[in-house]
């Protein structure tokens, strides 16, 4: 037994573990359930009594000696371990973090601010939850009028019993704010979002982003209309996306117009995102209606303007064919990821 023990202490003693797993064949070795220091008691049993009293204690002294060698050696191997984390070598490539992605839609709001920027717009925004003035009535919809059950609309609070607060309907309040409080020459867009109170699908949503442009000055024309809007159509979908322009009816434009764009997808050719007739709507605009300009304090014999409103989930459909405007508010990784990354 003696031997024994003298050349299991000359190899604990000798032994330097390489890696983990060396430490841990080591433990196994001497200290596991079928380990040699569990043979050694065994042995013990058999033994004579005057050599147990002898071989009691150096048998246990062996078993401490190696397990105070197995703890020391842990605890090494433990701080080594962080100490390298803490100390790392600088010259390593990073570990590397995975970088978000913007949404598409703000992707596409920003493309749009950035157009129109380069035009000498300004950006502006308003208030989400609007009184019945900036929502409807400066903007011309009058009591009563059919047109302001056009737009579903989510009421928050009455006033004198009548309907008042509300969450906007559309970006237009944005242009009676700006209006108000400043004074003519304007030349802004406003982006925000918007909510109507309609069933949730693949076409419809109960909230939703616009875009809406203002250019208030003298002598400003419907050509002047016409023009910013084919050159912001070319700067988006690019040259040669013709886009054509068809009368239309809105309480604070007169003239009124939708635009149409040829489709992005087809050219034009007709498939389903155009319901095969090649153009696809993106837009509304006009004129703005004197009375409006009368209603924000603006005097319409001098000032003339025009102004445009669109919706971001169309324009951004059109960009990257996506067929389900839920898509855009379920936050799903799976969709968020595809979009590509601005570098920040
Ligand atoms: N506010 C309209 C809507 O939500 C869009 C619109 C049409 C805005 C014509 C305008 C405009 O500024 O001139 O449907």
């Amino acid at each position: 037994m003696q031997d024994k023990i003298d050349q299991y202490t000359a190899e604990i003693n000798a032994f330097t573990p390489a890696n983990a797993d060396e430490l841990e064949a080591f433990r196994i070795k001497y200290l596991g359930t079928k380990g040699l220091i569990k043979d050694l008691f065994e042995e013990f049993k058999t033994v004579g009594l005057e050599e147990k009293r002898v071989f009691g204690k150096v048998l246990n002294q062996f078993k401490q000696l190696t397990e105070a060698k197995y703890n020391d050696l842990k605890e090494n191997f433990n701080s080594q371990l962080t100490t390298h984390n803490s100390q790392q070598d600088l010259t390593l490539p990073g570990d590397g973090f995975a970088v978000g992605s913007r949404h598409p839609l703000s992707l596409v709001r920003n493309e749009i601010i950035d157009i129109f920027k380069r035009l000498g717009f300004v950006v502006a925004e308003g208030p989400e939850i609007e009184d019945d003035w900036h929502n409807f009535s400066a903007l011309n919809f009058p009591e009563e009028h059919p047109a302001r059950d056009m737009q579903d609309t989510f009421f928050i609070k009455k006033n004198n019993g009548k309907d008042d607060i509300a969450l906007r309907t559309h970006t237009s309040s944005v242009q009676v704010r700006m209006m108000e409080n400043g004074k003519p020459p304007f030349r802004a867009i406003m982006p925000g979002r918007v909510y109507r109170n309609e069933a949730i699908s693949a076409r419809a949503h109960c909230f939703f982003h616009q875009v809406e442009g203002l250019y208030i000055d003298e002598n400003v024309s419907f050509a002047d209309l016409k023009q910013t809007l084919y050159h912001f159509v070319q700067e988006l979908y690019g040259e040669g996306t013709k886009v054509r322009f068809r009368p239309s009816y809105f309480p604070f434009t007169e003239p009124s117009a939708e635009m149409d764009v040829s489709c992005t997808i087809c050219k034009g050719a007709g498939c389903n995102m155009c319901k095969y007739s090649g153009w696809v709507e993106i837009l509304g605009c006009g004129m703005v209606d004197p009375n409006v300009l009368e209603n924000c304090g603006i005097d319409s014999k001098k000032y003339t303007g025009f102004a445009f409103g669109m919706g971001i989930e169309r324009i951004t459909n059109l960009k990257y064919v996506i067929r389900d405007l839920r898509l855009f508010s379920e936050n799903d990784e799976r969709f968020l990821k595809q979009f590509k990354t601005e570098i920040i």
